[in-house]
């Protein structure tokens, strides 16, 4: 569904991605596990058409990719990234309009995504800054839901969230899983990951050096400790 074939990017002179390649296939969830600077926000970030490609290609269901970041998320790929980006001055039913009105015909309405999320529908005209780690990521969840993707990317959603709401965004993402949509999830949390995934993929300096099944990687205690620091 989406093919990273000897993908090389970076910022500037910096070169992050050394031709990277990974797929990540249709009705299925990819983890993209690595240490933290190993290049994974940098993977994402290329795939949505933040940073140029500087060699290598991209293709999603057979048409080449980045285009501009609007461009790709019209081809059907969501994106939350590490930072979420929601906007703190509008109120979270502004947050959800602006996404939905830009993505006429979606299969997800806000109606859905408050189904989802009941959280959400609680705090309608509360404000971006009046929001809980938690409730930030899921409103940029449900917001890129809103942009009807077929693959939904993820960056670090859970990072800095509680136990108890770390849980809950498991349950959720568990839940779309079911609902046959195709995921790609960059995590720290390596129980969380692999709860989620079909397929997990480790990068290390910019390159793909380890790819399996969960339950490999879960009894391989070398490659944990090698590439994780577990
Ligand atoms: N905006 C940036 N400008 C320059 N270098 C960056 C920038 N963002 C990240 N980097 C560098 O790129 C490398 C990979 O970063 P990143 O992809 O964010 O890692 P990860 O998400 O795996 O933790 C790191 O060495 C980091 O310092
Ligand atoms: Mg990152």
């Amino acid at each position: 569904m989406l093919e990273l074939t000897n993908v090389s990017s970076g910022y500037g002179e910096t070169q992050v991605l050394y031709d990277l390649s990974v797929t990540a296939k249709a009705g299925r969830v990819l983890a993209v596990l690595g240490r933290n600077g190993a290049g994974k926000s940098t993977t994402l970030k290329t795939v949505m058409g933040l940073l140029p490609t500087r060699s290598g290609a991209i293709s999603f269901d057979g048409a080449t990719l980045p285009g501009k970041p609007y461009e790709v998320a019209k081809a059907g790929i969501g994106y939350v990234p590490e930072t979420r980006d929601i906007f703190p001055s509008l109120t979270v039913r502004e947050n959800l309009d602006l996404a939905a009105k830009r993505f006429e015909g979606s299969d997800w309405t806000i109606e859905r995504v408050v189904e989802l999320f009941p959280r959400l529908g609680e705090r309608m005209s509360n404000g971006g800054t009046q929001l809980s780690g938690g409730e930030q990521q899921m409103l940029a969840i449900a917001r890129a839901l809103l942009m009807n993707p077929r693959l939904l990317i993820l960056d670090e959603p859970t990072e800095g969230l509680a136990p108890v709401i770390v849980q809950q965004i498991h349950d959720k993402l568990m839940e779309l899983k079911r609902g046959g949509l195709s995921m790609v999830l960059v995590e720290q949390n390596f129980g969380f990951a692999t709860s989620l995934a079909d397929d997990v993929a480790i990068v290390s300096k910019g390159q793909i050096v380890w790819t399996g099944s969960p339950a490999e990687i879960r009894a391989d205690i070398e490659a944990q400790h090698r590439w994780l620091g577990v």
